[in-house]
């Protein structure tokens, strides 16, 4: 059964004031799809049901639960190869070089999902630059959603989500198999640090970035709000940094900060004015 269109007005205007997410006329039939099993584990036997408790829900506990609900988890190991060959091959080598002083490395996966994409940087960091095993290497890794980060923390996954994208090889080596599950294991998990992060509120990282990935979430924002996180992003990441986005995603016009760089098949982001950015520490 279809929320009513007075419904769907309300879901989409706590959508677009928690998580600046744009949900369109045409997204309606997500509200059924995905909220019945929410309200199912609340309790309550419809989506209506939900809607009208979420209403009168002080707490702002089920607005939550019903931003979570409609975000769109997808993700994968190594999703787009060859954003990661471009890493191996260029990124990852030239911050070596580059930080072989103070051999420290920050990277941040912004809006991570459940936990591939920064599983992803760990596992190549560990298996292709063994150099770095003595540096000092921290991968953040936020999302909007307590629930995906949650489970990402737990490192484990399906037989499914270990399909896709890994090796016979990698998954062999870095991963123990518990039960149905595959955990990581912790020699790849202690570098990434998970935390909730809304990008369109404060980010209380204080720390400038070398590299960035703010990958297949833009395309849920507004022209504005995309241009308000990358012109921040643009401050977070060091002169020599370097930022990926989502393959089909672009930065909003009229950011003039970020220039778009090729790295093998891939379009990546640098500074266009590197000296007017941050160095060694400081926000
Ligand atoms: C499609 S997944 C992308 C995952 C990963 N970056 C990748 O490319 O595979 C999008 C993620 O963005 C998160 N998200 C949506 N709105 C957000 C916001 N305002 N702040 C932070 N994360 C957000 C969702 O919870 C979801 O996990």
């Amino acid at each position: 059964m279809s929320v009513t269109p007075a419904d769907y007005l309300y879901v989409q205007q706590v959508v677009r004031e928690q998580a600046s997410i744009i949900l369109s006329a045409t997204q309606q039939y997500l509200v059924d799809q995905r909220l019945l099993p929410v309200a199912r584990a609340e309790g309550l036997s419809s989506v209506d049901e939900f809607i009208r408790k979420t209403k009168s829900d002080s707490s702002g506990r089920l607005r939550k639960l019903l931003v979570e609900a409609l975000c769109t988890n997808e993700t994968s190991f190594f999703r787009d190869q060859n954003v990661y060959d471009a890493l191996k091959a260029s990124v990852i080598p030239d911050l070596i070089r580059a930080r072989s002083q103070s051999r420290t490395l920050r990277i941040w996966s912004a809006a991570c999902s459940t936990g591939q994409e920064p599983y992803t940087l760990a596992i190549m960091l560990r298996r292709d630059f063994p150099l770095l095993a003595t540096w000092d290497i921290k991968i953040y890794a936020t999302d909007l959603s307590g629930a995906v980060v949650a489970q990402a923390r737990s490192g484990r996954y399906s037989a499914n989500e270990v399909r896709r994208g890994l090796s016979p090889d990698v998954l062999a080596s870095a991963f123990t198999q518990v039960g149905d599950e595959y955990e990581l294991k912790k020699e790849y998990r202690s570098l990434v640090s998970f935390s909730e992060l809304n990008l369109t509120a404060a980010w209380p990282i204080a720390e400038p970035i070398d590299l960035i990935m703010i990958r297949n979430v833009l395309i849920y924002f507004s022209a504005e709000v995309k241009r308000d996180i990358l012109t921040r992003a643009c401050k977070k990441l060091r002169a020599d940094g370097c930022l990926f986005l989502g393959t089909t995603e672009t930065p909003a016009a009229g950011l003039e900060d970020l220039m778009p760089v090729w790295l093998k098949d891939v379009i990546a982001y640098r500074h266009r004015h590197p000296q007017a950015q941050p160095t060694r520490s400081g926000p």
